[in-house]
């Protein structure tokens, strides 16, 4: 019931005529791509040439970040509106490194939601806590006040996808161990159950981050609560992204 999904976060990596050769490669060996979906989240400044080069392909593409207002003098920031003009399907919101560098709280990140569902695109809202926070007893915690504050007044209607990316297993080749991720996805998968409903909670998918890598995918995708993946560093290189969403 739940497609796979394989999401790639470029990060702030490539330039336009690389995502373009990188799009060109990524379509071709992704031909015929079923029974899961692919998509990949390039800088702002690429977004354009990566609708030109998927379009009609087996890819999707999306936004690392959005703002929540309409326009507006808003210095530097891009409105929802203009991600679906580009035909972005999804957009990432509340990434660690958001939250960490750029001062995004779960109050922001439940305006961004908000405002990519009002544009049309899907939400990929990120959760997870920090070494310390793990180390003290405190994910599960972490956890249900990010769901709560992020994901405030959600509507069961809506469509969003969820991202569990433990902050201590991004970009430093730790992974955590299946039974780690399928134990912050049960609990968060019961969250949206009791929260938002049963049948809200079956159809949405929970993707696990963090240092996802072609070799790691398979027992992660093994566990019932994951659906897919979002994939930083190994998703740069068309050979190891596609291998990850062949896994
Ligand atoms: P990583 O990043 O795969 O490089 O650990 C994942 C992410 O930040 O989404």
């Amino acid at each position: 019931m739940r497609k796979p999904l394989i999401a790639g976060n470029f990060k702030m990596f490539k330039t336009v005529a690389e995502v373009r050769a990188y799009a060109r490669g990524l379509r071709h060996s992704l031909d015929g791509l079923s029974g899961r979906e692919a998509a990949v989240c390039p800088p702002f400044t690429a977004l354009a040439a990566a609708a030109e080069e998927f379009k009609g392909g087996p890819v999707a593409w999306g936004a690392q970040n959005l703002h929540w207002e309409k326009q507006g003098a808003f210095t530097g920031e891009i409105s929802a509106g203009m991600l679906s003009e580009l035909g972005c399907r999804y957009a990432i919101v509340g990434h660690s490194e958001r939250r960490q560098y750029f001062g995004e709280t779960d109050a922001t990140v439940n305006k961004r939601m908000n405002a990519a569902l009002g544009a049309g695109i899907t939400p990929i809202v990120c959760i997870g806590e920090t070494l310390q926070e793990r180390e003290t007893g405190q994910t599960i915690v972490v956890l249900e006040r990010q769901l709560q504050g992020g994901l405030q007044g959600l509507a069961p209607s809506a469509s969003i996808v969820i991202a569990y990316e433990p902050v201590w297993a991004i970009g430093t080749g730790k992974t955590a161990t299946p039974a780690q991720a399928q134990e912050a996805h049960a609990f968060t998968r019961g969250w949206l159950a009791k929260n938002l409903g049963q049948a809200f909670a079956a159809s949405t998918r929970l993707l696990y981050g963090g240092s996802v890598k072609p070799d790691n995918m398979s027992s992660l995708m093994a566990q019932p609560d994951i659906d897919g993946g979002l994939v930083g560093g190994a998703c740069l290189e068309v050979e190891s992204f596609t291998r990850i969403v062949r896994y």
